[in-house]
């Protein structure tokens, strides 16, 4: 059976997910607390990674490293890069890429990541056509799209820069680590799959929006990855 590493950036993404899991053994490293145990009767691994790309890189190395896991899923809550997609509606990844690469200075495109043969990763296939299966069945009122996502260190809440991101990225929507779990799978030849609930608008009213609309974006993609865990 394929054992499954599940990272969420923040505590409220993982702790309902915990409570869902049988024979569990936590260990701490550099700082993130690893779950290791089943869910649904399958293997995973549950970690809390901490909010940004640096400790969402740690973190997917670790697994990859101590608990050699088979495939590595990220959920979360994310910014809306597109009318059409609305708060609480879910995003599942066919790709990732980090916005804030730049090294446009020294003569590359915006996102390019100089000496690397692929600066966008691509989703697992089987997991994306699973997910949304399971999306499907288990929160049928739900809107759920289809597309890239593009991470930064950067809390978006800000119209210029949503359009910025858009117009150069075809983005769907934008949070702070999948990007980087996307490489370090890539390097690490693991599949993935990155699933994001919208939590806001990455605009003026992002801030207000977050806090309101966590709790309901959490609840969602608990209900999609519990269904999706048990059929992989
Ligand atoms: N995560 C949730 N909303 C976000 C936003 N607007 N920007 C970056 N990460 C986010």
């Amino acid at each position: 059976m394929r054992k499954i590493g599940i990272i969420g950036a923040m505590e409220e993404e993982v702790n309902i997910l915990k409570e869902h899991m049988k024979d569990t053994e936590v260990s701490t490293i550099a700082t993130m607390g690893f779950c290791e145990g089943t869910l649904e009767g399958k293997p995973v691994v549950v970690v809390r990674s901490g909010i940004g790309k640096v400790n969402a890189a740690i973190c997917t190395q670790i697994l990859a490293d101590k608990y050699h896991v088979d495939a590595v899923i990220n959920t979360g809550v994310a910014g809306s890069l597109r009318n059409e997609i609305d708060i609480a509606d879910i995003v599942l990844s066919t790709d990732a890429l980090q916005h804030d690469m730049d090294a446009t200075g020294f003569g590359y495109e915006i996102g390019v990541i100089p000496r690397m043969e692929s600066s966008v990763f691509s989703a697992e296939e089987e997991f994306l056509t699973k997910a949304k299966k399971v999306c499907s069945e288990v929160i049928p009122e739900v809107g759920v799209h289809t597309g890239r996502i593009v991470s930064g260190d950067q809390f978006i809440s800000d119209n210029g820069k949503k359009e910025w991101l858009l117009k150069n990225f075809n983005g769907y929507c934008t949070e702070m680590e999948g990007a980087a779990i996307a490489q370090a799978a890539y390097l690490n030849h693991i599949p993935f799959l990155i699933i994001r609930a919208i939590s806001d608008k990455a605009d003026h009213s992002a801030e207000m929006a977050y806090s309101e609309f966590e709790e309901i974006a959490i609840t969602n993609t608990v209900k999609l990855l519990t269904g999706l865990v048990a059929i992989l």
